[in-house]
């Protein structure tokens, strides 16, 4: 068994939980705790130094750890739906420090892709699949022939003018008081757009509402198939997990640190 934790920080949320890397199954019970208002680093790592603490793993367990933004070599470049401050900070070095360990640091999306990949509805797929997560933003993973390719922010693709997950986004859906049906006009528009930009093998639709699938799934007209995420909201926590574990060779890993 290759135990890791695996953290997985959204707009809404920070999920946690103990995993075994070789099987793709929580091994604790999950941890979640609300984001802070305003998404501040120090907050934020409070509530990851938290949820460590509450899990009781030993030191020498790897920590996996998944952001909503895009990661380069390490620093957040981007900041949707967190606090601004995010935006060119040596991320993995503020998380590492506060934590006391090495961690491994990677965009969520890119995170649940490599647990579907590895664990899921991407597991010996071949060609092209887009994941794509709906939650307070949308976040995507790109996996050709089991190869992630990261830091695809197809969430903030122009759809009729708008940022895509400005308007299909769950969130979305819930600001605007949309019923499935309504939500899944919106959500018919953003997956055409990605099939004509993309020709994708498969869709998987990731995120809380992946599990409330046979809402909506069943409304959209698509030329690809459009599958739930088979770990439904825990591919972030899985697959940050399986990232962490070194001696691993499984697609969709990549090298274990981006050359600088
Ligand atoms: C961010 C992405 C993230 C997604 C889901 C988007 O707003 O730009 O980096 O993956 O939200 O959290």
């Amino acid at each position: 068994m290759a135990k890791a934790v695996g953290i997985d920080i959204g707009g809404t949320g920070i999920k946690g939980a103990l995993v075994d890397s070789a099987t793709g199954e929580l091994i604790s019970e999950r941890i979640k705790l609300p984001t802070p208002g305003g998404g501040e680093p120090d907050d934020i790592v409070n509530t990851v130094i938290e949820i460590i603490d509450q899990l009781k793993v030993d030191a020498d367990i790897p920590v996996g750890v998944c952001f909503p933004a895009v990661v380069i070599h390490g620093k957040t470049m981007s900041a949707a739906n967190v606090s601004k401050k995010w935006i060119g900070l040596e991320a993995e070095k503020l998380f590492e420090k506060a934590l006391e360990r090495d961690i491994r640091f990677v965009n969520d999306a890119d995170a649940a892709g490599v647990a579907e990949v590895r664990y899921g509805a991407a597991k010996d797929v071949a060609g092209l699949v887009i994941l794509t997560t709906l939650g307070t933003g949308i976040g995507s993973a790109l996996i050709y022939d089991g190869v992630l390719i990261p830091n695809a922010e197809l969430g903030h693709i122009e759809v009729d003018g708008k940022d895509a997950e400005r308007r299909a986004s769950y969130a979305a859906k819930e600001r605007a008081r949309l019923s499935y049906k309504g939500w899944a006009k919106r959500l018919q528009r953003y997956y055409e757009v990605l099939e004509a930009l993309f020709s994708p093998d498969l869709l998987i639709v990731g995120g809380g509402v992946s599990k409330s699938y046979e809402e909506f799934l069943p409304l959209l007209t698509l030329r690809a198939p459009i599958v739930p995420a088979a770990l439904r909201n825990n591919a972030g926590i899985l697959g940050a997990a399986a990232l962490a574990v070194k001696d691993t060779t499984a697609a969709g890993e990549g090298p274990a640190k981006a050359v600088e």
